[in-house]
């Protein structure tokens, strides 16, 4: 997630606020038009709300969580029929995933992560609706095994584990948290603002050209990576959000500015994706979470980038074959015992309605896996 589009500033409309309701499908919610990331919750800007409050430009606006869970009734029905137990969340945002599960499976406790204490605020708030059936803990999910072993819900069969990677739109729309290049602010882009992570204006003033030539390359900006790189590094120090954006475009010839969005899309998303070790940490997370889950349990994997989904293919490739080397169509005669089954040939992606009602929805890819009760050699399962 993390790409945007510069429309979106101007598309942006109070929404109503949905998050604690049980709703399969949401009402439209007009035109907040942002490419392809996970927008779940929106920041509605009034006079009216106290939700928090941040300055921005001169201005003082209120924001107030709304949300546009992505694939909501899809992820509602891999969890539907599971029996009674615990569903990590391991990215609980402002649990508009979490409190529709909640409120659709009265057998289900949910346990949900985060790193940004914002969200976890919010995904309380929330959560008072259901005592004792949910937590939201502080944390990054490659942690999942330590942060279930020290919850309330240690002993409860763990039956679902839910990823919905990259950052939210609270988030994303929050001009002082330097994700977007819309608002001019300081280059920050860190999920988790307690102190642990470098921002992203530490990040660019200390890396190598090399390295960001390689970043840039890696997250799409196949042509000019090396350019952008160069430019960053002869600007520095660079200090905002304005003033990337800015390097990013100089470095990018006129005729090549004129298509694909924003020159600068790409770059923020690269920046970000290093910003929050987004990558190196989802492989970590999804084999702890895969080992925690009970016999029948099943994970769904939500992500927004190739780089993401290209790691949960692998994951659950390997956990649904055993990491069977056999030819291709003939029985697996090297003992590989495969641990999961996958739900779907496919990754599930969000339909045109969705994408109409919720265009940041658009590149988003879901991957199911259920573990197997009764784990025996003989190669891929797939349902
Ligand atoms: C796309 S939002 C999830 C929205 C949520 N599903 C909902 O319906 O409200 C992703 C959330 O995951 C969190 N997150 C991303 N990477 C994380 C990580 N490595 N550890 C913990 N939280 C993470 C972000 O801070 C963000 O709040």
């Amino acid at each position: 997630m993390g790409n945007e589009d510069p429309r979106a500033s101007r598309a942006r409309v109070p929404r109503r606020r949905i998050n604690s309701d049980y709703r399969l499908m949401r009402s439209p919610s007009a035109g907040l038009v942002e490419d392809s990331y996970s927008a779940h919750f929106h920041l509605r800007l009034s006079g009216s709300t106290t939700d928090c409050a941040l300055p921005a430009e001169g201005l003082r606006m209120s924001l107030e969580f709304s949300h546009q869970p992505v694939l909501l009734n899809e992820v509602v029905r891999v969890f539907a029929d599971l029996s009674s137990g615990v569903i990590i969340d391991c990215t609980l945002g402002g649990a508009g995933h979490a409190s529709t599960i909640l409120a659709s499976n009265l057998e289900i406790k949910i346990l949900g992560i985060d790193q940004d204490v914002e969200a976890l605020e919010h995904a309380r708030s929330v959560f008072a609706r259901w005592p004792g059936r949910a937590e939201a803990t502080y944390g990054r999910f490659d942690q999942v095994k330590n942060i279930h072993g020290g919850s309330t819900f240690h002993s409860d069969p763990v039956v679902g584990v839910l990823f919905d990677l990259g950052v939210s739109s609270y988030q994303f729309d929050a001009p002082e948290r330097g994700f977007s290049y819309r608002f001019d602010a300081p280059l920050d882009m860190r999920m988790d603002r307690t102190g642990v992570a470098v921002t992203g204006a530490e990040y660019l003033n200390g890396a190598a050209e090399k390295e960001l030539t390689s970043l840039f390359k890696e997250n799409g900006e196949t042509r000019f990576a090396a350019r952008i790189a160069r430019n960053i590094v002869a600007n520095r120090p660079i200090v905002s959000t304005f003033q990337l954006a800015e390097v990013v475009k100089e470095a990018i010839p006129a005729f090549a500015r004129r298509s694909g969005g924003h020159p600068a899309k790409r770059v923020f998303q690269a920046v970000r994706t290093a910003v929050n070790s987004e990558l190196p940490v989802l492989a970590v997370a999804l084999d702890e979470s895969m080992q925690l889950l009970a016999p029948g349990g099943r994970i769904a994997v939500i992500s927004y980038q190739s780089g993401e989904d290209r790691i949960v293919k692998s994951v659950f490739r390997d956990a649904s074959t055993g990491g069977c080397s056999c030819p291709p169509g003939l029985p697996c005669g090297c003992g590989a015992i495969p641990t999961f089954r996958l739900l779907n040939r496919g990754a599930i992606k969000p339909g045109n309605d969705e994408m109409a009602i919720n265009p940041r929805s658009a590149s988003a890819r879901m991957r199911v896996a259920e573990k197997l009760s009764n784990p025996q050699g003989g190669g891929a399962n797939v349902a």
